[in-house]
C-alpha cells in the first residue's frame, strides 16, 4: 500500500512530483486546466509543508525530440498567472535542471520541461531514471492519467527513490475506482461508447465480471448491431471483431449481464451530412449512424435511473458536431440529475459532462483516459504498484 503524501517528511526537502499536465495547449495558451487544477491540492500541501517543489510532466508525444509546440513553458506561465509563482527549467535533467532547482527556497515551485523530449522517458532507460532520481530527496506520483505507463518518471525513478508516496489526486482516483471494482452499489450500469470495440474490449470483458447492465453507444454499437443481424448501411464497423462480440455475448449470458443496444439512430448520408431520424434498428443502405435516437435515449435513461452505480466511458455519437450530440448530452444530463454514484472516465465523456454543464453533479470525473480503462481491466496500475 502506497504511503500518502501526508505521511512523508517534506520540510526543506527537494520533492519531485510527477504530475499529468498533458493538457491542451494552442498557440502557447492552455485551453483546459482540469488536470492542473486537480494537481493543486498536492502542490499547495507540499508548499505549505516547506518542500522545494519540483513538478515534472509530459505533454503530447514528442517521441524524444524537442517539439516547441509541446513545451511545458506555457503551463508554468499559466500556474504563475492563476495560482502561485512557478519558475520553469528548460530541461528536465542535467545542469539546467539542477541549477534551477538549487535556486529554490522552501515552499517554491518549479516546473521542468517536457520529460518526453528525452527518449529515455518512454523507454524507461535506467540512466535517465537515475538522472531524474538524482534531482530530488522525495518522490510523489500524482499523475493518475499516466500511471498505466511504465516510464522513467512513473516507474524507473520510483524504483530508485526510497522516500515515496501517492499524491491526493492519485488517492482520490483510487478511492473511486476501488469502489467500482470492490463493492459497487447495485444495480451497476456501465455505458461504453466510442469508435472501436477493439479499443475497449479489455474493459468490456472486465465489466462482464462487475456490471449488471451494459449500454453500448458510439460507433462500436454498429459492430454489435451487425453481429445481431441488423443492417447498418455505411456505418463504421469492425468486421474483424465479430468473434470478440460473440465472446462478449457468451460471457454476458453466463454472468447474467444485460447488454443494451440502440433501438434507433440519427443518421446521415455522409459524415457531417444533414441529420435524419431513423426510427428502426436497421439503418438503410447509403446512410450511416452517427448518434443514438430518441427511443434509445428513453430506454437508456430509464434503465440508468434504476442503477445505483454508473460508470461512463465513451460518447454515444459524434458529439463534436451538434447535429449528432443529442444522445451524449441526454446521457450526461440524466447522470447529472440522477441519484446513482457516477464515475466518468475517458477524455471524450469528460468533455461531454463538462459541455453539458453537469460536472458539479457527477461524483467523480477521472483525469485518466487510458489509465482508468486499465485500472478497471487489471485492478492495478504499474505507477501505483511501484509506490509500495
Ligand atoms: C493521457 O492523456 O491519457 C495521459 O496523459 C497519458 O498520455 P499518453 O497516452 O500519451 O501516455
Amino acid at each position: 500500500m502506497a504511503k500518502s503524501i501526508k505521511e512523508l517528511n517534506l520540510k526543506g526537502k527537494k520533492l519531485f512530483i510527477r504530475v499529468d499536465f498533458n493538457v491542451p495547449v494552442k498557440d502557447g495558451v492552455v485551453k483546459d486546466d482540469t488536470r492542473i487544477v486537480e494537481a493543486l491540492k498536492s502542490i499547495r500541501y507540499a508548499k505549505n509543508e516547506g518542500a522545494k517543489v519540483i513538478l515534472a510532466s509530459h505533454l503530447g508525444r514528442p517521441k524524444g525530440e524537442k517539439v516547441t509546440e509541446m513545451s511545458l513553458e506555457p503551463v508554468a506561465k499559466y500556474i504563475t498567472d492563476n495560482f502561485f509563482p512557478c519558475t520553469f527549467a528548460t530541461d528536465c535533467i542535467g545542469d539546467v535542471a539542477k541549477t534551477a532547482i538549487d535556486k529554490l527556497n522552501d515552499g517554491d515551485v518549479i516546473l521542468l520541461e517536457n520529460l518526453r523530449y528525452h527518449k529515455g522517458e518512454e523507454k524507461n532507460f535506467p540512466e535517465f531514471a537515475a538522472e531524474l532520481a538524482s534531482l530530488a530527496d522525495v518522490y510523489v506520483n500524482d499523475a493518475f492519467g499516466t500511471c498505466h505507463r511504465k516510464h522513467a518518471s512513473t516507474y524507473g525513478m520510483a524504483e530508485i527513490m526510497v522516500e515515496k508516496g501517492a499524491g491526493f489526486l492519485v488517492e482520490k482516483e483510487i478511492k473511486y475506482f476501488e469502489g467500482l471494482l470492490q463493492q459497487p452499489a447495485r444495480p451497476f450500469g456501465a455505458i461504453v461508447g466510442g469508435a472501436k470495440v477493439s479499443d475497449k474490449i479489455g474493459v468490456i470483458k472486465s465489466l462482464m465480471e462487475l456490471a449488471d447492465k451494459i449500454f453500448v453507444g458510439g460507433a462500436m454499437a454498429y459492430t454489435f448491431l451487425k453481429y445481431n443481424g441488423k443492417t447498418i448501411g455505411t456505418s463504421m464497423v469492425e468486421a474483424d471483431q465479430m468473434d470478440i462480440v460473440a465472446e462478449v455475448y457468451a460471457a454476458a449470458k453466463q454472468k447474467q449481464v444485460q447488454i443494451f443496444l440502440p433501438l434507433d439512430h440519427t443518421i446521415a448520408s455522409e459524415f457531417n451530412g444533414a441529420p435524419l431520424d431513423c426510427t428502426e434498428e436497421d439503418i438503410p443502405d447509403g446512410f450511416m449512424g452517427l448518434d443514438i435516437g430518441s427511443k434509445t435515449i428513453d430506454l437508456y435513461v430509464g434503465e440508468l435511473n434504476k442503477c445505483k452505480t454508473v460508470l461512463w466511458n465513451g460518447p454515444m455519437g459524434v458529439f463534436e458536431n451538434p447535429d449528432y450530440a443529442k444522445g451524449t448530452f441526454a446521457i450526461a444530463d440524466a447522470l447529472g440529475a440522477g441519484e446513482a454514484i457516477v464515475v466518468v472516465g475517458g477524455g471524450d465523456s469528460v468533455a461531454a459532462v463538462n459541455q453539458a454543464g453537469v460536472s458539479d453533479n457527477i461524483d467523480h470525473i477521472s483525469t485518466g483516459g487510458g489509465a482508468s480503462l486499465e485500472y478497471i481491466e487489471f485492478g492495478k496500475l504499474p505507477g501505483i504498484e511501484i509506490l509500495g
